[in-house]
């Protein structure tokens, strides 16, 4: 059973504050679809979540190059993977990505990648409401299930409402 959360995020700097909360609670290893139309706001997901992480450098969109690879300052790599522009999920064999040393998937257009992507801990679905964005969170794992209570405690501590 996934647990489900949502969010109206009003502005951009909304969906950088929901992106550092999920930063600071994630498990090692998460993995994230972030699912949504051009211009609902997943790269601007992504950039605020590793620059949570502590990524200090340019953070390009790996729309050609389908992944980004950033080193951690805790350790092991974060992966930006942008799949709008694959063939197919077979071109992603030829990343040879390493799951192993992954600390962190954010993956943009996943559907395109079925198959040959690691199961999502968390899935993201971001659409456009008035001028802002409605998102929603599907935590589908054993280890998603840890993080959405992390995420709920977190939000108590800080007396932020409920959606
Ligand atoms: N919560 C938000 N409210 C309003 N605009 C947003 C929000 N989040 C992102 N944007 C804006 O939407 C535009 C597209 O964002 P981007 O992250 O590139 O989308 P995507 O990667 O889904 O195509 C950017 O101008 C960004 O600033
Ligand atoms: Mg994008």
């Amino acid at each position: 059973m996934a647990a489900v959360r949502s969010a109206v995020l009003p502005n951009p700097e909304a969906t950088a504050a929901l992106a550092a909360a999920l930063a600071a609670t994630a498990p090692p290893g998460a993995v994230v679809h972030l699912q949504g139309d051009l211009g609902t706001g997943k790269s601007t997901l992504a950039r605020a979540w590793l620059r949570a992480l502590g990524v200090t450098g340019p953070v390009r969109s790996p729309t050609y190059t389908l992944v980004e690879r950033y080193p951690l300052a805790s350790g092991g790599e974060a992966l930006h993977l942008d799949l709008y522009r694959i063939g197919d999920a077979g071109e992603l064999e030829f990343l040879g990505l390493d799951d192993a040393d992954a600390r962190l998937w954010l993956v943009e257009w996943p559907e395109r990648g079925l198959g040959a992507l690691p199961a999502p801990d968390l899935e993201v679905g971001l659409v456009v409401l008035g001028q802002g964005r409605a998102c929603r969170l599907r935590f589908r794992t054993a280890a998603g299930d840890a993080w959405v209570a992390a995420l709920d405690e977190q939000r108590r501590l800080r007396g932020v409402p409920e959606p």
